[in-house]
């Protein structure tokens, strides 16, 4: 008879972590749409409108929720209780099993990737590729937050930042800050995409892992 296994395989830290991320980056695509492009001032007198002010204010203060998180995550990789996972996502450096995966992804064997670690070898790739993603979002964005206002914590982050500015100009900065964002859309569909279509085909329980922690395994 065969049984129905679950196994831990995310703490709560990670799960908050996840969600806490993605919500930032939804809010953050929505208001950084509008700064670029005002596609609505709202109806009733100007003087009284403030949406682009609203819109900028959300939009830093959720840059602010989404850098929190990134540094707590790059914590969690090295200290985290539950499981320091960092070396997983250097899984695409063994590339045999990387050479496996793809192999088995473009259906020309039938031999499938080991399991070495949390982390198949692409998608080690794909999650490393995603944190520099967001470290390059996050200094893009303290530098267009940092050249408006250089007081306090965002003052103290600039200093760090300024040689950006000064190597490229505000301009370049935007446009690679505005850029990124449509990478993330891509990488959005794509995940979301490879989460379902995993959960649907292994019926491994993927999907629902980042909610509750638990992957489930078939065994005799
Ligand atoms: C996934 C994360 C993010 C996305 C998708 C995103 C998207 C955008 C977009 C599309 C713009 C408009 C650029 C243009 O005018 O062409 C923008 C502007 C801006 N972003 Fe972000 N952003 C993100 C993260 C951040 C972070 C982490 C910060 C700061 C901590 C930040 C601060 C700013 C600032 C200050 C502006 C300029 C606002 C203005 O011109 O008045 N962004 N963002
Ligand atoms: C731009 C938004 C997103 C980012 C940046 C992101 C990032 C990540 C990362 C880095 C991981 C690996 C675990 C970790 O290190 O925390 C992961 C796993 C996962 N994500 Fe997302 N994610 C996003 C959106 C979503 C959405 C909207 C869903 C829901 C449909 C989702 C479902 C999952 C699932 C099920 C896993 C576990 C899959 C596995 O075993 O690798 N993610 N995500």
């Amino acid at each position: 008879m065969e049984k129905i296994v679950s196994t831990k395989k995310w703490s709560a830290a990670i799960r908050i972590n996840h969600w806490v991320t993605v919500l930032s980056i939804l809010i953050l695509i929505g208001t950084g749409l509008y700064i670029a492009r005002p596609f609505t001032a709202s109806a009733g007198d100007t003087m009284d409108r403030y949406l682009m002010g609203y819109m900028r204010f959300f939009h830093i203060l959720f840059g602010m929720l989404l850098s929190f998180a990134f540094i707590w995550r790059v914590y969690l990789a090295f200290f985290s209780r539950f499981k320091a996972d960092w070396k997983d996502f250097f899984a695409f450096l063994d590339f045999k099993n990387l050479v496996k995966q793809i192999k088995f992804y473009l259906l020309i064997s039938d031999e499938a990737p080991e399991e070495k670690y949390i982390y198949l070898p692409m998608q080690s790739l794909a999650y490393l590729g995603i944190m520099f993603m967001i470290l390059a979002i996050i200094v893009t964005g303290f530098v267009l937050t940092g050249s408006g206002f250089d007081k306090g914590l965002v003052g103290f982050i600039y200093i760090f930042v300024k040689p950006l500015h000064t190597m490229l100009g505000l301009a370049t900065v935007k446009f690679l800050h505005h850029i990124l964002m449509w990478f993330f859309i891509l990488y959005l569909i794509v995940h979301v995409y490879m989460a379902l279509w995993t959960n649907a085909v292994k019926k491994d329980g993927t999907l629902f892992s980042m909610i509750n922690g638990m992957m489930l395994e078939k065994k005799k």
